[in-house]
C-alpha cells in the first residue's frame, strides 16, 4: 500500500485531499496543527475536525492516521514521516497544504507578527516538508514513483492587493517547486504544485473578511466560471499528481481555479 502524508488535513483543501488519496488506495497521515494561532484573528482547524476526517476514512474501509504537527517545526514534521514510514514501511507521496492567510492592510502596515505567520506557514512549511518528506521518498529503492506536492495559489502569478506578504509566500512555493523539479531529476521522486483559485474553505471567508466583502460567493464573480471552486476539485487534480500517471510531470504549477488566472 502507497502511503502519503497531508498537512493542513483537518479541513478545507487538506481534508479532502486525504479523502481523496484513501478512496483512491492510499495510507493516509493526516497532519495538522489543530491549534489556534494567537498572530491571526480567525480559527485554525480543530483536533476535533482531524479526528471527524480520519474517523470519515476509516469508515469508508480506508487507511488512515491523524499526527499533530505545526509545519513551522522542523522537528515535528520530521516525527509526522517517521511515524509514516514505521506504520507504513514507506512513504510515497507528501503534500504541503497547510496555509494560513492575513492581510487587509498595505504591506507597510502588516504586523510582524501576522507577515511571520503568512511566512513561516505558507513557504517555510513548505519548505520543511520538502528537508524532511523527500529523503523518506528517496529511500524508497528503485524504480520509484515518489511525490513531493504543494499548494501555492493563483497570488503566486497575481498582484493582490492587501495580501502582498501572502503573493509572496505563494510565488516563493512556485519558485521552489521548480528548482526541486530539477534538483529531483532522475530520481523517480517529481515535485508540482497546484494554484488553486477561490475555493469554499475558511481562508477564503477570512479573506472576504479581509476585504470587507459581505460573504466568501463575492469572489466567485473573479473566476471566469462564475462560481467558487469546491475542496475536493483542488484534490482531484493533485490526488493524480501522486498518482502513476503525471510520471512525466515535474517542476509544474498548475492552475486549479476555474480560470482566475486567465
Ligand atoms: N481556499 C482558497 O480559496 C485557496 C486558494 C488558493 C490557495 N489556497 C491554499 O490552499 C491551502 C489549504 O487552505 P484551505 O483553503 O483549505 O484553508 P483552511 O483554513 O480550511 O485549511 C488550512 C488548514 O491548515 C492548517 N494549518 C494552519 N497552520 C498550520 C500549521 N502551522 N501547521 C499545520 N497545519 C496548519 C489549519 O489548521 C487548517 O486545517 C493553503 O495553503 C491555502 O493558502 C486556498
Amino acid at each position: 500500500m502507497k502511503a502519503a502524508l497531508v498537512t493542513g488535513a483537518a479541513r478545507g483543501i487538506g481534508a479532502a485531499t486525504a479523502i481523496k488519496l484513501a478512496e483512491q488506495g492510499w495510507a493516509v497521515l493526516a497532519v495538522d496543527v489543530a491549534e489556534d494561532d494567537p498572530a491571526l484573528p480567525y480559527p485554525m482547524g480543530t483536533a476535533e475536525e482531524l479526528s471527524t476526517v480520519v474517523a470519515k476514512i476509516q469508515e469508508n474501509g480506508g487507511t488512515a492516521e491523524e499526527f499533530r504537527a505545526d509545519v513551522r517545526d522542523r522537528a515535528h514534521l520530521a516525527a509526522a514521516v517517521a511515524d509514516a514510514e514505521q506504520r507504513w514501511g514507506g512513504l510515497d507521496a507528501a503534500v504541503a497544504a497547510a496555509g494560513v492567510i492575513a492581510g487587509g492592510v498595505p504591506l507597510w502596515e502588516m504586523p510582524l507578527e501576522q507577515e511571520d505567520a503568512v511566512l513561516d506557514v505558507n513557504l517555510r512549511g513548505v519548505l520543511n516538508l520538502a528537508h524532511v518528506a523527500i529523503p523518506a521518498l528517496l529511500r524508497r529503492p528503485k524504480p520509484r514513483s515518489g511525490r513531493f506536492l504543494a499548494v501555492a495559489s493563483a497570488a503566486a502569478t497575481r498582484g493582490l492587493p492587501m495580501l502582498a506578504a501572502y503573493c509572496a509566500a505563494k510565488a516563493g512555493v512556485a519558485g521552489l517547486i521548480r528548482a526541486l523539479g530539477t534538483e529531483l531529476g532522475d530520481s523517480g521522486v517529481t515535485a508540482n504544485a497546484v494554484s488553486p483559485g477561490s475555493t469554499d474553505t475558511p481562508i477564503l471567508a477570512e479573506s472576504a473578511r479581509l476585504y470587507d466583502l459581505p460573504a466568501a460567493q463575492t469572489f466567485a464573480t473573479q473566476q471566469p466560471q462564475q462560481r467558487l471552486l469546491d475542496p475536493a476539485e483542488v484534490a482531484s487534480v493533485l490526488a493524480f499528481l501522486a498518482g502513476p500517471e503525471s510520471s512525466a510531470t515535474t517542476g509544474a504549477v498548475i492552475p486549479v481555479d476555474g480560470g482566475l488566472a486567465l
